[in-house]
């Protein structure tokens, strides 16, 4: 593993108790998520291609239950060991198993789709082709992919530094977004936007894509 990755996992390694219990119930407060992720759900069941999806930096596997709830299989993959260990404490009953975006465990068309919460910002230039192919690769002809990112110019700054870590963040435009997710074999749905709340640094994008 190369320097940058190290310092990643190392990184949410350290943050996993503090997303554990800073996120445990954040769903309840963002309706735009929700209703992203529940347009998601609706579009996967609905086109009869199965219900199991990669929840793709999974983190603390907050997502299982919610998706669970609306009929799809979640399997929840992280770079950190640590969220691994919490996600399947406090989410049992889920899988959730090691492993990078980049190189995922899961075969060629075998999901109905992929979710990237917040997970796609970590990708250096030179890795999104890589990880964005991966992504088409897993996912069958006409599965869908729903992604929520921080919206941004997609120059590189350091994150976690409040949190006491420290990793490189690319927080891509709406544009750049579509354009890696289309370039990689996906039609666009749907994208949304949303400003910053007053807790949050930057302005908020969704996307939902379908495998073509
Ligand atoms: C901001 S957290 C979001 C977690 C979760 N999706 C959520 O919404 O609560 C980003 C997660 O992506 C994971 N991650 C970053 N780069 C990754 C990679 N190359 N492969 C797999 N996971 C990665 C991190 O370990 C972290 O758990």
């Amino acid at each position: 593993m190369d320097a940058k990755t190290d310092e990643l996992r190392d990184a949410h390694d350290a943050l996993a108790e503090v997303y554990a219990s800073r996120l445990a119930r954040v769903m309840d407060q963002l309706p735009a998520d929700r209703a992203v992720l529940g347009m998601f759900c609706d579009l996967v069941l609905g086109n009869g291609a199965g219900a199991e999806v990669g929840d793709v930096g999974c983190g603390t596997g907050r997502l299982a239950p919610y998706l669970a709830a609306r009929g799809l299989v979640p399997r929840g993959v992280d770079l950190s060991p640590e969220m691994i260990r919490v996600a399947r404490r406090d989410q049992p009953g889920f899988r959730f198993d090691v492993a990078d975006l980049r190189e995922l465990p899961f075969g060629d068309a075998s999901l109905a789709g992929v979710i990237c919460w917040y997970s796609l910002m970590y990708c250096a230039p030179a890795d999104r082709p890589r990880a964005f192919g991966e992504l088409a690769r897993v996912v069958r002809p006409g599965g869908y992919l729903a992604t929520a990112f921080k919206a941004g110019d997609g120059e590189v700054r350091r994150g976690g530094v409040t949190l006491g870590t420290g990793f490189d963040v690319y927080w891509l435009s709406p544009d750049q977004m579509q354009r890696y997710i289309t370039d990689a074999g996906f039609s666009i749905t749907f994208w949304a936007g949303r400003p910053a709340d007053p807790d949050e640094n930057q302005p908020q994008g969704y996307l939902i894509a379908q495998r073509l």
